[in-house]
């Protein structure tokens, strides 16, 4: 059964640094974190970086599509995912590596982020849990590295979440904790699976996702949900 932190920070500590940069890593474990959750897609030159979006625009400012900007002309403040993965060693950080790959290249994005674990996770780390709602990104995940475990995920439960999960043999279940209901974390539960909710910054929330069943808290604000649970 995997094994997962009762808190991930989203993006590192989204709510205190710019998201998905090595001083939002800094600042989630600043503030308790263990573990962070990442996005990982391919620049145009192939080179995985952390990243959310498609575009630079939102949180670089620059409007410019990552798929087509190589390496040499992204922000600074953009980390490639193998200087990530040097961070996380420096703190102790395990990984949600969600897979986050630019329209069409789901299958390649995935199997640049599982070649890139294999010669860079640090053997002294946890595991990383690897998540996508990308169907695609996943399956490929699994044929090229399939020691790597693997969540779906999904905003929505909807009846064929098994279907979905047993596709790419997944062992856990992500999902959004605004719209998970007590008996689909119940099913989800008894089904073996691990389920984790995002996004969740109020410890009252969170607490009552526990209580439901979930076993991890995707969090903005690492340090207000570790409270809550104490
Ligand atoms: O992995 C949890 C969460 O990050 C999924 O949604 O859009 O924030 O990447 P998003
Ligand atoms: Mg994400």
């Amino acid at each position: 059964m995997l094994q997962l932190p009762k808190v991930i920070g989203h993006r590192g500590a989204a709510a205190y640094a710019p998201e998905n940069t090595l001083e939002s890593f800094r600042e989630a474990r600043r503030r308790g974190a263990t573990w962070v959750e990442i996005d990982v897609k391919l620049t145009a030159d192939g080179v995985p970086i952390v990243m959310h979006d498609s575009s630079l625009k939102r949180t670089m400012g620059v409007d410019r599509l990552v798929a087509e900007t190589p390496r040499a002309d992204l922000p600074r403040d953009v980390p490639t995912f193998e200087e990530a993965i040097a961070c996380f060693a420096e703190l102790g950080l395990g990984c949600n590596v969600e897979i986050k790959p630019c329209e069409g290249r789901e299958v390649e994005t995935a199997r640049v982020t599982v070649e890139t674990l294999r010669r860079s996770w640090p053997a002294q780390l946890p595991p990383p849990l690897l998540s996508s709602f990308r169907a695609a990104s996943l399956a490929a995940a699994r044929e090229a590295a399939p020691e790597f475990a693997r969540a779906i995920l999904l905003d929505e439960i909807k009846d064929d979440w098994r279907q979905q999960a047993e596709a790419v043999g997944a062992v856990g279940v992500n999902t959004n904790g605004k719209r998970l209901t007590a008996p689909q974390a119940v099913e989800i539960r008894k089904a073996g699976y691990a389920l984790s909710v995002y996004t969740i910054d109020d410890g009252d929330v969170a607490r009552a996702l526990i209580g439901m069943g979930v076993d991890c808290v995707i969090t903005d604000a690492p340090d207000v949900i570790l409270a809550a649970f104490n």
